[in-house]
Parts: structure tokens; sequence; C-alpha cells
């Protein structure tokens, strides 16, 4: 799609269901790399950074097929541990297959991911882990090239809270030798779910959720059949779209305890939010109120949902003010707010937010020629 044509105005109401996590279901594809054998993933969104995954895995000469929300990853076959630029330019997350390749084949050359469009995002966290568990790594013109004969249990301690570094060093400790304790991991429910579907193909890690994990590693492991998580952030997204427009929507799939920190901030806000059985409901306030808030690691409020709640401040009533601690770069979006009527000003990390009445339409990429819509 080239472009999206939004005409507003108009209160959003009804049942919309949510999908499939793709942050949850990008370390459990590369998960399939740690037996032979066909995994199958149930709910499988489709998304391009899925579909980037199942190419990488295919060059590595893993079978993957797909059948609407099925996907199903064989990775007997797989001959070339290796994730070149062009693959991995794509996508950074394509990181999460080395921790997966050099504990099950000794080795893997993986390019490193470049820069990024929300801050520098570094992997020195994931490497110094797989250091720890006994990983020869090795940087050379853009790649990582590791090598290992079998990674050892060891303990690491993040510097700090990364998400696909937690769930990188969980795959790699899962087929080493002895236990690994992992501290300061991150706890966001895709780690969890990464962890269950670990122990679904026989391995034995604990804690996932908590600040440490514990694996105690197995010499193999077989194939998943999993079923995905709803996706938390498309979840909350739903949720402040009907919150901008005063609607009232229940979301299907959505659930209460992955989204405590945003919830928490639209109720602030005005919102009336239930559990009902199958979702959360929102009947959003005529005009929101200003908050301030602050992103986190989990369960802080998440900075995936920063740009849509910020989008949403922009007209309440009041000003909001909104701090961003997970990326340096993350306000990309206050500028094309801007030129829709918001006023918003930037000062280093923090913006404050002022409610203005009405926002107008404007037009992304149209009218700038090459610009292309946000990811
Ligand atoms: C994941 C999510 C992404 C989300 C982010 C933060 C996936 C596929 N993506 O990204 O949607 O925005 O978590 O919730 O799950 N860092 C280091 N060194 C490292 C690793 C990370 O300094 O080795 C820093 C990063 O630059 C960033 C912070 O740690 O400032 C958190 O990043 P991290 O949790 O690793 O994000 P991702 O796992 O890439």
């Amino acid at each position: 799609m080239d472009a999206i044509e939004i005409t507003g105005g108009k209160p959003l109401h009804g049942e919309v269901k949510v999908s499939g996590s793709k942050n949850a279901t990008l370390p459990q594809i590369a998960a399939a790399l740690l037996s032979p054998g066909a995994s199958i993933f149930r709910g499988v969104p489709d998304l391009a950074d899925i579909r980037a995954l199942g190419r990488l895995l295919s060059h590595m000469g893993a079978r993957v097929d797909r059948e609407g929300g099925l996907l199903r990853v064989d990775a007997s076959a797989v001959a070339n541990p290796e994730a070149t630029y062009e693959l991995v330019k794509t996508m950074r997350a394509s990181v999460l297959v080395l921790g997966p390749l050099v504990t099950r084949f000794g080795r893997a050359r993986v390019s490193l991911p470049g820069g990024c469009a929300i801050g520098a995002r570094p992997i020195d966290q994931h490497l110094k882990g797989l250091e720890a568990l006994g990983a020869r790594i090795e940087l050379s013109h853009g790649y990582v090239e590791a090598k290992a004969d079998r990674l050892r249990g060891a303990k690491v301690l993040f510097d700090l809270p990364t998400v696909t570094g937690t769930e990188n060093l969980m795959m790699a400790a899962a087929l080493a030798e002895g236990q690994t304790v992992l501290e300061n991991c991150a706890r966001e429910p895709e780690v969890i779910a990464l962890a269950e579907a670990l122990n679904g193909m026989g391995g034995r890690i604990s804690g996932a959720g908590s600040s440490v994990i514990t694996i105690d590693g197995v010499s193999a492991l077989r194939p998943m059949d999993i079923e995905v998580i709803p996706d938390r952030i498309e979840a909350g997204t739903l949720l402040m779209a009907a919150m901008i427009t005063g609607g009232d929507v229940l979301v299907r799939g959505a659930k209460a305890d992955h989204l405590d920190a945003a919830l928490a901030k639209m109720r602030e806000a005005g919102a009336k939010i239930s559990e009902e059985s199958h979702g959360l409901r929102i009947v959003a306030p005529q005009k929101p109120h200003a908050v301030d808030f602050i992103t986190a690691p989990f369960p802080g409020f998440p900075t995936d949902l920063q740009a849509q709640l910020m989008a949403c401040l922009s007209i309440a009533k009041g000003a909001s003010r909104v701090v961003e601690t997970v990326f340096e770069n993350r306000f990309m979006h206050v500028q094309e707010l801007s030129r829709m009527g918001a006023d918003i000003a930037i000062d280093g990390h923090t913006a404050v937010v002022r409610g203005v009445a009405n926002g107008r339409p404007a037009r992304r990429g149209h009218d700038r020629g090459a610009a292309r819509l946000p990811p």
C-alpha cells in the first residue's frame, strides 16, 4: 500500500479483533532453528517483518511455508548459518538468529543491523552475553562471526533490559551445557511467550517475566506447535484510535495484563475501559484530559505506544509532558503531527504537548516526493 487516505471526523464504534503479535512471532520463528523438524505457528500476522525473517531462514536452507495464518518452518536442512546484510538491513530483529545458530551449529555469521531510524540500537549486550557462554566473537566487515564448540552455562548481567537481547540469550542457553542465569532481563510478555515456546520444545526455563531467568541447558529440542499471543501494541493502538475519535470500541483479544501502564494513562485521560470476556472495551471521553507519561521497559509505558498516545494528547484539554527514555530518537512523528495542527515542543527527550481544539488534515508522502509512511 503506497498511501492510506483517512476521512476523519467520525467516532469509531464496533468490534475489532487484534492480530497475532509480531514481536512474539519473530523470536519464536528464530527458535525454530534450534531443532530439526517442522515447527508450526498459528495466528501469524501477515507483515513485512515476518516475511523478511521467513526469507532469511529459507536462505539458510530452512523450508518455510505459509497458508493463511499458519506458518510452518522446517529447519532440518539448514546448511548455511549466515544472515547477509541485504536480508538483515530490512529488519533489525534478524539478529535473533544469532543465538540459535551458534548454539545449534557451532557457528554463525550475521550482519550487524546498521543504522536504525529510532536510534543507534547497538547489540553489545547480545554479544557480551554470548561471549559469557563461551562463544568466540569477531566483528569483521560489518558482520558478527560467532563460533563455539558447545556453549556453556554462565551468569550474564545485562547492563540494561533488552528485549531481543534477553530472547537471544534464552535461545542460546537452551542448548548450552549446564545452567545459565540471566539477570536484569526484559520482562515483556513476548519474552514470556518465547520461554513457553522453548519449554514446549523440551527446554528448561524458569523465571521469564521477572528480571532473573534461569535456563538449564538440554542436549536437544523438538519442534514446537504454538498459537501466537495477541499483539499488545496493535491492541493499544486500536484503543487509542477509539479514544482520539471519541468512540466506543471492543477490542477482541486485547489483554489487560499486557497493557496495564497504557490503560492507566488512558483512564487518567478520561477513558472508561472495562475487561469483557473476549477483550477490552473502551468508551472514550468527549475530549481527553492532558496526562504526563514516561516510557520505560515493561511493565512501564511502552515506547511503541508513545506516538499513538501523543496523537491523542495533541487534541486533549491542557498540556501534557511526554518523556522518552527507551530510544534516543523517537519523536519523528512530532513533525507530522505539527503539520496536522498539533502544538508540540521538544527539548531533548521531553515533549510538551499543548492540546488544540481540533487537528487539520495533512498529507504525508504525496507532497514530499519520496517520503514514506513511518513503519
Ligand atoms: C524490542 C521490540 C521493539 C521495542 C523495543 C523496546 C522486537 C522485535 N522489537 O526491540 O518493538 O520498541 O523492544 O520495547 O521485539 N540496547 C543496547 N544494547 C543492546 C541492546 C539494546 O544498548 O545490546 C539499548 C537500545 O539501544 C535501546 C534499549 O536498549 O535504547 C532497549 O532496546 P531493546 O529492548 O533491545 O529493543 P529491541 O529488542 O531491539
